[in-house]
This record gives C-alpha cells, structure tokens and sequence, in this order.
C-alpha cells in the first residue's frame, strides 16, 4: 500500500464506521463464481476429450500472456473438497461454476457419457448441499469440445441442437438437485470476444463468423431453455436463464446520446434482445445498422443472419430471471473526423465509428479499461428494468481486478462495498436483485491475460504444486459481508 493508499483508506474506513448498516433482505443471496478451464486443470484426466482452450493453447502456446494454460490451473479437478471448504469459510449461500462440456461428453456427443467426469461434477454438487450452500451450474463458459470447434462450432446452426442435447444429460444428471441453471456465459464473449481474436476460438472473422455466432447462441439458450420447461420444469421445478456481460455506457455529451443508445444495442441488445424484448429479434435500429453496412460492403445478404419469424417466437422470453455479469462503465462519444479508433477491448467500435473513455471523476482500477463507477450498476439495472420489464435479476457476475498479489486488496473491498450498495438502492427502488455472486472465487486462468491480473477473493500460489490457497482481506470482508448481510464491513479485514 502507498501512503496516499492508506490515507484514502482511513477515510473511508472512519466513514464507514459512522454510518448505519443496512441489512439485505433475506431471500436476497451471496455467492462466489468460477468456471471450469479456469479452475479445474486435468485437461486431459480420465477420458476428458479436448476443449478449443486446450488445442488453441497447446498449438499456439504464446496466444496467453508468459504461454499460460488451463492445463493445471488451479487443480480443482483434485482440489474441489478444498473449494466447498473456502464458499463454507466465505459463507456463501451460492456457488456458481460451470460444467466442462468435453470433460462429460468426450466426443461432445452424448454418445459416451464419462463416468469420472459425471462423477466429479456429482461430488461437487454433493459437497456443496451437505454444506447448504446452493449450486449455480453454468452449461457453458467458453470450453467448447474441439471435436465441435472442427465441424465449425458456434457458427454451424446445427450447434444449437447439439447444445439441447448437451443440455439434457446434464439435467438429467443434476436435475434433481440444481434449481439454478444458466444456459450459456456471456455469448458476447464467445462470438465478439472469439471471433476477433481475444479467446478460443481465436478467429479473426469479426464481418460474418462473430454474427452467425450471435445468432446461433441465441438458439441453442432457446433449446435448452425450452427442453428445460418441457422436460424438467415439471418434476424439478427450477429457474434457467443465461449470464449477459453488461458494460454500461453513457453520453459523453447529449449530443451522443443516439449513438450511446446504439451501442448498447450492439453489445448488450444484440444478445438480450432476442430473449427478454417483448418483441423478440434482433434490436431494430441495430439490425437495420448492420444491414446498411452490409449492403455498402457488397455482401448479398446481412451479415447478421435474419431470424425467421418462427425462430424470433422460439427464442423470445425464454428466460425465468436476467443473469448480469457487470464490471465497468464507459462514457461514449462519436469519433472525431479521420481518428484511430482502438477495437480492443470494446469491440465494435470501429464499426460504430465511436471512442469510448473514461470519466475523470471514475478512479480508475489496475488495468486502463477498468473505470470504477458504481452508480453505473444501478443505471444498468433500472435500465434493464425499465426497458425488458425483469421481474428477477441475479448478479452472476461482479469483480475487481489486480495486477498484483497483495492480500491486503482494500481496493477491491470497495469495489464490492460500492457496488452491493448500488444494488441495494436499486432493491428500495423495487428492482427484484435476488443475489450477488461475486467473481471469482480464487485466482484463476484469466483467458489471454493468463495468470498475470486476478480476480480472486482467494489467492492462489500457482507455482507451488499443491495449489494452495489463501485468504485476501477482501475473502474475510466479505465474509462479514455474508453472515451480517450488510455491506457495512469495511473497518474489519485489516485490522483483525
Ligand atoms: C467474464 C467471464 O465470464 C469470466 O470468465 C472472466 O474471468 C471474467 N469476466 C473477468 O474477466
């Protein structure tokens, strides 16, 4: 910590002790978030088959930053008694993370079910009960089998069956004892991020393979949401949704408030639209964006595939609450006369001709794109709110990034401070926020940027075989967090 550090620390910290706490209602829940390549290692365990993470970073090992892998990662495949022990230590009420799709079904097919494989995910779903502490299970988050990454994986339609069928063995699996599902991880991430070479599959096909990709998300959360209803709702009477990454942007200047407007539709509304509008398809003004700059291009038809109308009734309300991933805010403005526009991290920008920068008064985090503005979470929740109608919002994700080590992460107590207390003014404004699942758990393999930032509550020694794992302050926070259900805790952590 820096001496300026500190002070900003003391003021916070008397602050805080001056002010009343405020209890979070009792059905509202605390988790924490992991998700399989990232924590599980044992890539090639038992009869695993192959991820596109494995191959991608096995044949291009200098994809990641220092040639990192998921290879080993954290060792939960060994270590997940260890991680049911940390959410007890944490006093989560939820656990999410995510079934790896190669590890239960080695071709991607249900052909062959992986007896190790469906065990694992039976202990760990058994260990967390005897706990009391509820699954959240994520269907996918980005592990796709390399077998379907080879037949063309998200951009084939036929992915979307394969999906269902994917989707069935694990509620027939788990069914009986998971009530909270979530279908896919940020398709956002899949297909913007993947498709323009910042993840597996690492193409760089941003003009067609991103779209057909969006497209093709949409109905495979579709299919397995509708099979879920049919099939299992009847006997196991649980929720299913999917986690949508929300960036929240705003104006820069009201004269870009339209184009603001735009780019929400291109990022969030092209993956929420679909399934939570009233109307169902594709954000209109972004559909007929895209479809203007597809004309100029020369291509024959749009480059974001048309939903036909029967395709736009089996996806629309095909969700029983909105799963939020949220991190950061960003201030739009449209791009001035001949300017370089940076496509990374906020893709689309080129597209949109748009700059996206940070507000001086937004403290920044350890990484440039990281702005810590609260207020925009609960912007970002009325919004949702106000424009789908939700009548349920589960936080799947919310987290703070570090560049280094320390255990004493004070930023990042805040960061969740800040950010629980946002949520807790949009709950008194009658917003439903069920839950907040905090992400992550532990250090893990953070995609391209390897094991170089983390996001844990838990650190993790990644070079000591036996992965050990160790509090932060920010783990005993928000520990107090959860048994106290108030965000009221800042003064405790350091000092005890
Ligand atoms: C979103 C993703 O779901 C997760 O895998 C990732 O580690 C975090 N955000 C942090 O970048």
């Amino acid at each position: 910590m820096s001496y300026l550090d500190v002070i900003v620390f003391c003021i916070l910290i008397s602050a805080k002790c001056c002010s009343q706490d405020v209890v979070f209602p009792s059905w509202f829940k605390f988790g924490a978030a992991s998700a399989a390549y990232q924590i599980e290692g044992g890539w090639n365990a038992s009869d695993k088959g192959e991820s596109m993470w494995d191959k991608l970073l096995h044949t291009q090992p200098r994809v990641a930053a220092d040639g990192a892998n998921g290879d080993v990662a954290c060792d939960s495949y060994h270590l997940w008694r260890r991680d049911i022990e940390m959410c007890v230590e944490l006093g989560l009420e939820l656990y999410r993370f995510s079934i790896s799709w190669p590890r239960l079904l080695p071709s991607g097919f249900p052909n062959h079910i992986s007896e190790d494989g469906k065990n694992y995910y039976n202990n760990l779903i058994n260990g967390l009960l005897e706990k009391g502490i509820e699954p959240v299970v994520t269907l996918y988050h980005f592990d796709l089998p390399q077998s379907l990454q080879d037949l063309g994986g998200w951009a084939n339609p036929l992915i979307a069956d394969w999906f269902a069928d994917y989707a069935r063995v694990v509620f027939t699996l788990y069914g009986d004892r998971v009530k909270t599902w979530l279908t896919l991880n940020e398709p956002f991430g899949i297909c913007d991020v993947g498709y323009n070479l910042q993840q597996a599959p690492y193409l760089n096909d941003t003009e067609v393979g991103r779209y057909l990709c969006n497209k093709n998300t949409m109905l495979a959360h579709a299919k397995a949401w509708r099979l879920y209803q049919e099939e299992f709702k009847p006997r196991y009477h649980g929720k299913v949704s999917l986690s949508t990454l929300f960036i929240w942007y705003e104006p820069l200047t009201p004269d870009d408030k339209e184009v603001t407007e735009l780019t929400i539709e291109h990022w969030e509304g092209r993956y929420a639209h679909p399934i939570f509008s009233k109307e169902g398809g594709w954000p209109p003004r972004i559909q007929q964006f895209l479809d203007n700059a597809a004309k100029k291009e020369g291509y024959h038809r749009p480059r974001l595939p048309t939903f036909t109308a029967e395709e736009i009734e089996l996806v629309r309300g095909t969700y029983d609450f909105y799963g939020l991933n949220h991190y950061t805010t960003r201030k739009v403005r449209k791009a001035k006369f001949g300017e370089e526009i940076e496509s990374w991290p906020f893709y689309g920008s080129k597209e949109l001709g748009i700059v996206l920068e940070n507000d001086r008064s937004w403290p920044l985090g350890s990484v440039d794109w990281f702005a810590m503005y609260p207020e925009g979470l609960w912007k970002q929740l009325h919004w949702l709110k106000d424009t789908y109608g939700v009548q349920e919002i589960l936080i799947t994700e919310n987290g703070y990034v570090n560049v280094d080590d320390d255990l004493n992460d004070w930023k990042r107590m805040k960061y969740i401070r800040d950010n629980l207390e946002q949520i807790q003014y949009a709950i008194e404004d009658g917003i439903n926020v069920t839950g907040y699942i905090h992400w992550t758990l532990m250090d893990n393999f953070e995609w391209l940027a390897g094991y170089k930032v983390n996001f844990g509550l838990y650190a993790v020694n990644f070079t000591d075989p036996e992965r050990k794992r160790t509090p932060r302050e920010s783990a005993r926070y928000y520990s107090k967090v959860t048994r106290g259900r108030s965000y009221d805790y800042l003064h405790v952590g350091l000092y005890e």
